[in-house]
């Protein structure tokens, strides 16, 4: 059941969103070659206790996954897709590194991801990178009433695959509001079988994960981090969104 939301109630999102986009942004200024992925989680951790919030991911449990997330964010490098842990583990020149951000706040979750580049990167990685960040941008300009889940779906996938690149389909986007997962399910390839009409008051994470090599992927022996089959990197953008009634209103900004 997808659960619409009233204006009042996406204005305490725009809340929980900001939250996620200080934090994000907090990680863009301090990721640096040797910061270590822990040091951002505490970075995560100092933001949220400024701002009364909690992580939304700390604690998680997936339906998949028998550990709770011991993490207050996600920090995933190069072969890593996503739900990399914070550990003692280094960024070095040249790392695409996703940060992905979850903040429950007021009853109310936001949930963005970006990639960020640590100082020169080879122009293969380059072109991923600009690459998923078009994807989202692009699907997130034709998010709204009158369109349906496969127009963002198609928007992603062209765009990706048109580049060489793929989309990754074990995971997809979704719904979020009093959950940090709702329905729908917002996949990034066609044919899913998934499609839904966007109808005013949806709000929904859009989060390409984009392959350079193959689509597939596998866990990691951590039993969280979702890894490359072929070991090359992957990107990932996420922003939480709000249908409105005049297009969309990505919430997940300062
Ligand atoms: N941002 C992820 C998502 O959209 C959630 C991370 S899962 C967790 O599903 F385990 F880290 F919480
Ligand atoms: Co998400």
């Amino acid at each position: 059941m997808i659960i619409y939301k009233s204006k009042r109630e996406i204005a305490k999102m725009r809340e929980s969103g900001r939250i996620v986009a200080e934090i994000l942004e907090r990680a863009k200024e301090a990721i640096k070659p040797g910061i270590t992925t822990l040091e951002l989680d505490v970075i995560a951790k100092q933001v949220l206790d400024a701002n009364k919030a909690e992580s939304a991911f700390l604690g998680y449990s997936m339906p998949s996954s028998k550990s709770k997330y011991p993490g207050h964010i996600c920090v995933s490098i190069n072969e890593e897709v996503v739900h990399g842990i914070p550990d003692n583990r280094e960024i070095r020149e040249g790392d695409l590194v996703s940060v992905d951000v979850g903040v429950l706040k007021n009853q109310f979750y936001g949930d963005a991801a970006r990639t960020f580049k640590v100082g020169e990167i080879d122009p293969p990685r380059l072109n991923l990178f600009n690459t998923t960040a078009r994807a989202l941008e692009l699907a997130i300009n034709i998010a709204k009433a009158g369109n349906e889940l496969e127009d963002i779906a198609r928007v992603i996938q062209t765009t990706v695959e048109d580049q060489g690149f793929s989309v990754v389909r074990d995971l997809v986007g979704h719904g979020i509001g009093r959950n940090l997962h709702e329905e729908p399910q917002v996949p990034n390839f066609t044919g899913s079988g998934l499609n839904c009409p966007l109808r005013e008051g949806m709000v929904i994470a859009i989060e390409p994960m984009v392959n350079m090599g193959t689509f597939r992927v596998k866990t990691a022996s951590n039993g969280w981090t979702i890894v490359t089959s072929d070991g090359k990197p992957s990107a990932h953008f996420e922003n939480t969104i709000a249908i409105t009634g005049n297009g969309s209103e990505i919430l997940t900004i300062l």
